[in-house]
Protein backbone atom coordinates (compact mmCIF):
# COMPACT_ATOMS: atom_id res chain seq x y z
CA UNK A 1 0.00 0.00 0.00
CA UNK A 2 1.61 3.37 -1.01
CA UNK A 3 1.84 5.70 1.90
CA UNK A 4 1.64 9.68 2.00
CA UNK A 5 4.33 11.08 3.00
CA UNK A 6 4.37 15.07 3.82
CA UNK A 7 7.48 16.68 3.11
CA UNK A 8 9.14 19.83 2.04
CA UNK A 9 12.16 18.19 0.73
CA UNK A 10 11.84 15.39 -2.53
CA UNK A 11 11.27 11.63 -1.42
CA UNK A 12 13.80 9.44 -3.33
CA UNK A 13 13.81 6.45 -4.32
CA UNK A 14 17.52 6.48 -5.02
CA UNK A 15 17.97 6.86 -0.91
CA UNK A 16 18.97 4.37 1.42
CA UNK A 17 16.63 1.39 1.60
CA UNK A 18 14.22 1.95 4.18
CA UNK A 19 12.31 -0.05 6.54
CA UNK A 20 8.98 -1.89 4.99
CA UNK A 21 6.18 0.63 5.73
CA UNK A 22 8.18 3.87 6.62
CA UNK A 23 8.62 6.61 4.50
CA UNK A 24 11.73 8.74 5.41
CA UNK A 25 11.64 12.00 3.96
CA UNK A 26 14.81 12.35 2.15
CA UNK A 27 16.57 15.31 1.58
CA UNK A 28 17.67 15.43 -1.77
CA UNK A 29 18.31 18.82 -2.94
CA UNK A 30 15.62 19.50 -5.41
CA UNK A 31 16.59 20.46 -8.97
CA UNK A 32 13.14 21.66 -9.79
CA UNK A 33 10.79 23.44 -7.50
CA UNK A 34 7.58 24.89 -8.66
CA UNK A 35 4.86 26.60 -6.47
CA UNK A 36 1.86 27.50 -7.22
CA UNK A 37 2.55 27.90 -11.01
CA UNK A 38 0.04 28.25 -13.43
CA UNK A 39 0.05 29.27 -17.77
CA UNK A 40 -2.49 30.87 -18.79
CA UNK A 41 -3.27 31.99 -22.49
CA UNK A 42 -6.44 34.98 -22.98
CA UNK A 43 -8.43 36.61 -20.25
CA UNK A 44 -12.05 36.62 -18.91
CA UNK A 45 -14.26 34.01 -21.09
CA UNK A 46 -11.58 33.67 -23.44
CA UNK A 47 -8.95 32.49 -20.53
CA UNK A 48 -7.55 29.28 -21.45
CA UNK A 49 -5.56 27.45 -18.76
CA UNK A 50 -2.63 25.08 -19.52
CA UNK A 51 -1.34 24.71 -16.14
CA UNK A 52 -3.19 25.46 -13.05
CA UNK A 53 -1.56 26.23 -9.75
CA UNK A 54 1.02 23.25 -9.85
CA UNK A 55 3.17 22.46 -6.75
CA UNK A 56 5.87 20.27 -7.29
CA UNK A 57 9.50 18.99 -6.68
CA UNK A 58 11.63 17.17 -8.88
CA UNK A 59 15.14 16.23 -6.97
CA UNK A 60 18.54 16.30 -8.92
CA UNK A 61 19.48 13.50 -10.66
CA UNK A 62 15.97 11.81 -10.87
CA UNK A 63 14.31 10.52 -14.02
CA UNK A 64 10.81 12.14 -13.15
CA UNK A 65 7.96 10.99 -15.87
CA UNK A 66 5.13 13.40 -16.54
CA UNK A 67 1.90 11.11 -17.61
CA UNK A 68 -1.83 12.45 -18.65
CA UNK A 69 -4.31 12.55 -21.10
CA UNK A 70 -4.10 14.48 -24.62
CA UNK A 71 -4.80 18.16 -23.71
CA UNK A 72 -3.77 17.42 -19.26
CA UNK A 73 -0.52 20.12 -20.00
CA UNK A 74 2.22 18.13 -20.57
CA UNK A 75 3.66 19.78 -22.50
CA UNK A 76 2.72 23.41 -21.45
CA UNK A 77 4.64 22.14 -17.55
CA UNK A 78 7.64 20.92 -19.75
CA UNK A 79 7.90 24.14 -21.50
CA UNK A 80 7.54 26.27 -18.36
CA UNK A 81 10.23 23.84 -16.65
CA UNK A 82 13.20 23.59 -19.67
CA UNK A 83 12.53 27.94 -20.05
CA UNK A 84 10.77 27.74 -23.58
CA UNK A 85 7.91 29.29 -21.68
CA UNK A 86 7.52 31.47 -18.46
CA UNK A 87 4.50 31.17 -15.79
CA UNK A 88 1.75 33.84 -15.87
CA UNK A 89 1.47 33.26 -11.76
CA UNK A 90 3.56 31.72 -9.46
CA UNK A 91 7.46 30.94 -8.71
CA UNK A 92 9.67 28.13 -10.38
CA UNK A 93 13.42 27.44 -9.03
CA UNK A 94 15.52 25.16 -11.48
CA UNK A 95 18.75 24.89 -9.88
CA UNK A 96 18.46 27.35 -7.55
CA UNK A 97 17.60 30.09 -10.33
CA UNK A 98 13.88 32.07 -10.15
CA UNK A 99 13.19 31.49 -13.84
CA UNK A 100 9.89 32.66 -13.75
CA UNK A 101 11.69 36.18 -12.77
CA UNK A 102 13.98 36.80 -15.77
CA UNK A 103 13.41 38.24 -18.97
CA UNK A 104 13.17 36.64 -22.12
CA UNK A 105 16.47 37.45 -22.88
CA UNK A 106 17.92 36.35 -19.72
CA UNK A 107 15.43 33.33 -20.45
CA UNK A 108 17.29 32.40 -23.52
CA UNK A 109 20.94 32.69 -22.11
CA UNK A 110 20.17 30.52 -19.07
CA UNK A 111 17.73 27.77 -21.05
CA UNK A 112 21.32 27.56 -23.49
CA UNK A 113 23.26 26.92 -20.59
CA UNK A 114 21.60 24.97 -18.56
CA UNK A 115 18.91 22.92 -20.25
CA UNK A 116 19.15 20.14 -22.85
CA UNK A 117 15.52 19.74 -24.93
CA UNK A 118 14.33 17.01 -27.10
CA UNK A 119 11.24 16.85 -29.27
CA UNK A 120 8.79 13.79 -30.41
CA UNK A 121 9.62 15.32 -34.18
CA UNK A 122 13.92 15.66 -33.46
CA UNK A 123 14.41 19.47 -34.70
CA UNK A 124 16.85 18.28 -36.41
CA UNK A 125 18.40 20.98 -39.17
CA UNK A 126 17.83 19.27 -42.46
CA UNK A 127 20.35 21.00 -44.19
CA UNK A 128 23.19 20.36 -41.32
CA UNK A 129 24.92 16.92 -40.71
CA UNK A 130 24.52 14.80 -37.68
CA UNK A 131 27.70 16.59 -36.63
CA UNK A 132 26.51 19.69 -37.64
CA UNK A 133 23.80 19.42 -35.89
CA UNK A 134 25.42 18.78 -32.44
CA UNK A 135 28.03 21.86 -33.27
CA UNK A 136 25.36 24.24 -33.53
CA UNK A 137 23.99 23.71 -29.76
CA UNK A 138 27.59 24.27 -28.66
CA UNK A 139 28.14 27.91 -30.86
CA UNK A 140 24.43 28.93 -29.61
CA UNK A 141 24.70 28.30 -26.07
CA UNK A 142 27.34 30.56 -25.64
CA UNK A 143 30.31 29.07 -24.14
CA UNK A 144 33.54 30.27 -25.36
CA UNK A 145 34.90 26.83 -27.09
CA UNK A 146 37.38 26.41 -29.71
CA UNK A 147 36.97 24.59 -32.71
CA UNK A 148 39.29 21.75 -31.80
CA UNK A 149 37.34 21.24 -28.92
CA UNK A 150 33.64 21.93 -29.85
CA UNK A 151 34.20 18.91 -32.77
CA UNK A 152 35.64 16.60 -29.89
CA UNK A 153 32.80 17.64 -27.93
CA UNK A 154 30.57 17.04 -30.69
CA UNK A 155 32.09 13.55 -31.68
CA UNK A 156 32.03 12.38 -27.83
CA UNK A 157 28.31 13.14 -27.36
CA UNK A 158 27.17 11.18 -30.73
CA UNK A 159 29.41 8.27 -29.73
CA UNK A 160 27.69 8.24 -26.34
CA UNK A 161 24.33 7.91 -28.25
CA UNK A 162 26.22 4.91 -30.46
CA UNK A 163 26.21 7.35 -33.82
CA UNK A 164 30.36 7.77 -33.81
CA UNK A 165 29.89 6.40 -37.33
CA UNK A 166 27.15 8.42 -39.03
CA UNK A 167 28.44 11.78 -38.13
CA UNK A 168 28.42 13.24 -41.57
CA UNK A 169 24.71 11.96 -42.46
CA UNK A 170 22.13 14.43 -42.87
CA UNK A 171 19.04 13.74 -41.25
CA UNK A 172 17.07 12.49 -43.90
CA UNK A 173 19.86 9.43 -44.30
CA UNK A 174 19.01 8.64 -41.06
CA UNK A 175 16.22 6.51 -39.57
CA UNK A 176 13.99 8.26 -36.70
CA UNK A 177 15.50 6.27 -34.02
CA UNK A 178 18.93 7.46 -35.25
CA UNK A 179 17.77 11.05 -35.50
CA UNK A 180 16.21 11.05 -32.15
CA UNK A 181 19.47 10.35 -31.16
CA UNK A 182 20.93 13.10 -32.81
CA UNK A 183 18.68 15.20 -30.77
CA UNK A 184 20.02 13.46 -27.65
CA UNK A 185 23.21 13.96 -28.61
CA UNK A 186 22.53 17.73 -29.08
CA UNK A 187 20.95 17.99 -26.03
CA UNK A 188 23.57 16.76 -23.84
CA UNK A 189 26.57 17.98 -25.56
CA UNK A 190 26.62 21.02 -23.01
CA UNK A 191 26.51 18.51 -20.08
CA UNK A 192 23.47 20.34 -18.83
CA UNK A 193 22.18 19.47 -15.49
CA UNK A 194 18.67 19.61 -16.89
CA UNK A 195 17.02 17.68 -19.84
CA UNK A 196 13.39 18.08 -20.91
CA UNK A 197 12.16 15.80 -23.31
CA UNK A 198 8.61 16.02 -24.48
CA UNK A 199 7.51 12.35 -25.81
CA UNK A 200 11.03 11.69 -27.38
CA UNK A 201 9.67 7.93 -27.68
CA UNK A 202 6.53 9.07 -29.49
CA UNK A 203 7.43 8.91 -33.03
CA UNK A 204 9.51 5.39 -32.72
CA UNK A 205 9.18 2.00 -32.63
CA UNK A 206 9.22 -0.06 -29.68
CA UNK A 207 12.75 -1.40 -30.17
CA UNK A 208 13.93 2.51 -31.18
CA UNK A 209 11.66 4.13 -28.25
CA UNK A 210 13.72 1.73 -25.73
CA UNK A 211 16.91 2.72 -26.74
CA UNK A 212 16.19 6.60 -26.50
CA UNK A 213 14.66 5.72 -23.21
CA UNK A 214 17.57 3.84 -21.84
CA UNK A 215 20.19 6.62 -22.83
CA UNK A 216 18.16 9.13 -21.24
CA UNK A 217 17.28 7.27 -18.40
CA UNK A 218 21.05 6.46 -18.06
CA UNK A 219 22.00 9.82 -17.78
CA UNK A 220 21.11 9.94 -14.22
CA UNK A 221 24.36 8.52 -13.65
CA UNK A 222 26.17 11.76 -14.24
CA UNK A 223 23.59 13.32 -11.54
CA UNK A 224 21.92 14.94 -14.75
CA UNK A 225 17.64 15.06 -14.19
CA UNK A 226 15.51 14.21 -17.19
CA UNK A 227 11.71 15.48 -17.07
CA UNK A 228 10.27 12.99 -19.57
CA UNK A 229 6.78 13.15 -21.05
CA UNK A 230 4.67 10.45 -22.45
CA UNK A 231 2.01 8.27 -23.02
CA UNK A 232 3.67 5.29 -22.76
CA UNK A 233 2.34 3.75 -19.33
CA UNK A 234 5.57 0.47 -19.19
CA UNK A 235 8.29 3.67 -19.70
CA UNK A 236 6.73 5.93 -16.39
CA UNK A 237 6.63 3.00 -14.41
CA UNK A 238 10.27 2.93 -14.90
CA UNK A 239 10.82 6.47 -13.58
CA UNK A 240 12.14 7.36 -10.17
CA UNK A 241 9.12 10.01 -9.81
CA UNK A 242 5.40 10.26 -11.48
CA UNK A 243 3.40 13.22 -11.82
CA UNK A 244 0.21 12.76 -13.54
CA UNK A 245 -1.90 16.12 -15.08
CA UNK A 246 -5.10 15.99 -15.63
CA UNK A 247 -6.83 19.38 -16.40
CA UNK A 248 -3.56 21.33 -16.08
CA UNK A 249 -3.08 20.08 -12.22
CA UNK A 250 -1.10 17.42 -10.91
CA UNK A 251 -3.63 14.69 -10.11
CA UNK A 252 -1.01 12.36 -8.55
CA UNK A 253 2.35 12.56 -7.63
CA UNK A 254 4.15 9.33 -6.73
CA UNK A 255 8.14 8.61 -6.17
CA UNK A 256 9.21 5.30 -5.82
CA UNK A 257 5.87 3.83 -6.18
CA UNK A 258 4.80 6.11 -2.30
CA UNK A 259 2.49 9.09 -3.09
CA UNK A 260 3.85 12.31 -2.62
CA UNK A 261 2.46 15.51 -1.08
CA UNK A 262 4.29 18.63 -1.31
CA UNK A 263 2.77 21.66 1.15
CA UNK A 264 5.00 24.04 -0.83
CA UNK A 265 5.07 27.40 1.40
CA UNK A 266 7.64 30.44 0.91
CA UNK A 267 9.93 29.25 3.68
CA UNK A 268 10.08 25.25 2.18
CA UNK A 269 10.85 26.88 -1.45
CA UNK A 270 13.35 28.54 0.22
CA UNK A 271 14.74 25.61 1.93
CA UNK A 272 14.04 23.39 -0.74
CA UNK A 273 16.61 25.04 -2.90
CA UNK A 274 19.65 25.55 -0.42
N1 LIG B 1 -0.56 28.62 -27.15
C1 LIG B 1 -1.69 28.19 -26.61
N2 LIG B 1 -2.78 28.99 -26.57
C2 LIG B 1 -3.94 28.59 -25.98
N3 LIG B 1 -4.09 27.38 -25.40
C3 LIG B 1 -3.06 26.54 -25.40
C4 LIG B 1 -1.80 26.89 -26.00
N4 LIG B 1 -0.95 25.84 -25.84
C5 LIG B 1 -1.64 24.89 -25.19
N5 LIG B 1 -2.90 25.31 -24.93
C6 LIG B 1 -3.94 24.55 -24.23
O1 LIG B 1 -3.41 24.09 -23.00
C7 LIG B 1 -3.90 22.79 -22.70
C8 LIG B 1 -2.74 21.86 -22.43
O2 LIG B 1 -2.05 21.65 -23.65
P1 LIG B 1 -0.73 20.75 -23.72
O3 LIG B 1 -0.18 20.90 -25.09
O4 LIG B 1 0.13 21.11 -22.58
O5 LIG B 1 -1.33 19.29 -23.50
P2 LIG B 1 -0.57 17.87 -23.51
O6 LIG B 1 -0.91 17.21 -22.21
O7 LIG B 1 0.85 18.07 -23.85
O8 LIG B 1 -1.33 17.11 -24.68
P3 LIG B 1 -0.78 16.02 -25.75
O9 LIG B 1 -0.70 14.72 -25.01
O10 LIG B 1 -1.85 16.01 -26.79
O11 LIG B 1 0.55 16.51 -26.27
C9 LIG B 1 -4.78 22.38 -23.87
O12 LIG B 1 -6.12 22.61 -23.55
C10 LIG B 1 -4.32 23.29 -24.98
O13 LIG B 1 -5.36 23.54 -25.88
MG1 LIG C 1 2.03 17.48 -25.49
Amino acid sequence: MALISHESSVTSPLSAPQAPGFTKPHAVRPLVSAHDVSRQWGKGSNAQLGVDRVDLNIGSGELAAIVGPSGSGKSTLGALIAGIDRPTSGSLVVDGERIDQLSTDQLARWRGRNVGIVFQDFHLLPTLSAAENVELAITLSGRSVGRSKRRAETREALSSVGLADKVRRLPNELSGGEQQRVAIARAVVNRPRLIVADEPTGSLDQAAGSTVFELLAGLRRDGTTVVFITHDRALAAEADRRIEMLDGSVSRHSAGGVDVRIPLTADTLVAGVQ
